[in-house]
């Protein structure tokens, strides 16, 4: 276990108003129901943003609330790591128009593109820049408006996901609180069961792409649950190897959001029961690299995650992706 170095000194969440329930996809013309939904993904409804909210409003608020939380004011963040996989425009970084918003003056800004693991992806890059002295405090963001590039003609795609975004601010760590371990990888050759053919260099957006749909979200959904459990798996076995310790040391487990199938199949593998693991997907579906820090301060504002708590954050996604982190509050 290293010492801990970088500690989550506030953590912030938003969530877009509108909520979607499952009943009403039948009105939106998807041959699907509630008891269908509920029973394959533990999923009941979900926030979804209006045409005025986009990444930078939402991931503002989340991040005003880190910082007030924290303590910090726009001025002393040097380093903003924003993680997304629906970017508010392809060029510039979603990172650079929130540090804009917020008057971030003195950060550096990039986003972070690990789609569901973004956010995690976010938080093991800064402590490393953190370490390296590149930076003193930082702000790590997940942030998706999913449902801009989610088909909602498909029904295998369009139940499972949802808005918002969670934010934590990262200082110096003091009192041995912090990160204890960290762990990320990735398998590119996995990418076809889950992305977006076109929009991109590669296939740039034309007529076609609207008319194929392949502009949105595809995915392969038994394959893509199958490599899910075992990537989160694999990554639980790792922080917690690193950090030396077994899933009976962990006081709460924040997995990605994804499906509560998944959730319960990761929990087992690790040896934490679920009465230790938190859920919010049946609340706001899977909101990708937004799903971990909206679910950490749901915890800690639910007074799971207080002092001296020791948390297992796991998550996965497209890519393949997959990171967990042992953090101690
Ligand atoms: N309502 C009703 N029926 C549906 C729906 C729906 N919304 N969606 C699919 N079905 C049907 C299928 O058409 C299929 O019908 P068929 O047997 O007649 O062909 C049947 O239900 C079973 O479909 P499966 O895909 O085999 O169902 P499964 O039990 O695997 O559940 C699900 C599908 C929920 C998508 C599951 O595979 C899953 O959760 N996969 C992981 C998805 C995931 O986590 N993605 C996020 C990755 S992270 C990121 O980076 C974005």
């Amino acid at each position: 276990m290293k010492r801990p170095y970088v500690y989550l000194a506030g953590v912030g969440r938003w969530a877009p108003p509108r909520i979607l329930r499952n009943d009403e996809f039948a009105s939106m013309g998807l041959d699907t129901n509630d008891a269908w939904i509920v029973q394959r993904t533990g999923i009941r409804e979900r926030h979804i943003a209006g045409p005025a909210e986009n990444n930078r409003t939402m991931s503002a608020a989340a991040s005003r609330m880190a910082m007030e939380r924290a303590g910090v004011h726009p001025g002393e963040i040097d380093l903003i790591v924003l993680g997304t996989a629906s970017p508010d425009h392809l060029l510039p970084s979603t990172a650079v128009e929130l540090q804009a918003e917020l008057g971030a003056s003195r950060a550096a800004a990039f986003d972070i593109c690990a789609a569901c693991s973004s956010w995690l992806y976010g938080l093991i890059v800064a402590e490393g820049l953190m370490m390296s002295g590149s930076a003193e405090t930082a702000l790590v963001v997940g942030t998706e408006k999913l449902s801009s590039i989610v088909d909602w003609k498909d029904r295998s795609t369009a139940v499972l996901f949802g808005d918002g975004a969670g934010a934590a601010i990262l200082r110096r760590s003091k009192h041995g609180k912090g990160i204890l371990s960290t762990y990320f990888r990735s398998d590119g050759t996995l990418a076809p069961l889950l992305h977006r053919r076109a929009g991109g260099a590669a296939q740039p957006f034309d007529e076609h792409a609207l008319h194929d749909r392949s502009f949105y979200i595809e995915m392969e959904g038994r394959e893509v649950f199958k490599h899910a459990v075992r990537s989160m798996s694999d990554a639980c076995d790792r922080a917690l190897d690193g950090a030396r310790m077994t899933g009976a040391d962990i006081d709460l487990l924040i997995p990605h959001q994804a499906n509560v199938r998944i959730i319960e199949a990761t929990a087992k593998h690790a040896g934490i029961p679920m009465e230790k693991v938190f859920v919010n997907v049946d609340r706001y579906g899977n909101t990708s690299s937004a799903s971990v820090p909206m679910a950490l301060e749901e915890a800690m504002a639910a007074g799971r995650v207080t002092d001296g708590s020791t948390v297992l954050l796991v998550a996965f996604g497209a890519g393949f992706t997959w990171a967990s982190l042992v953090i101690r509050f």
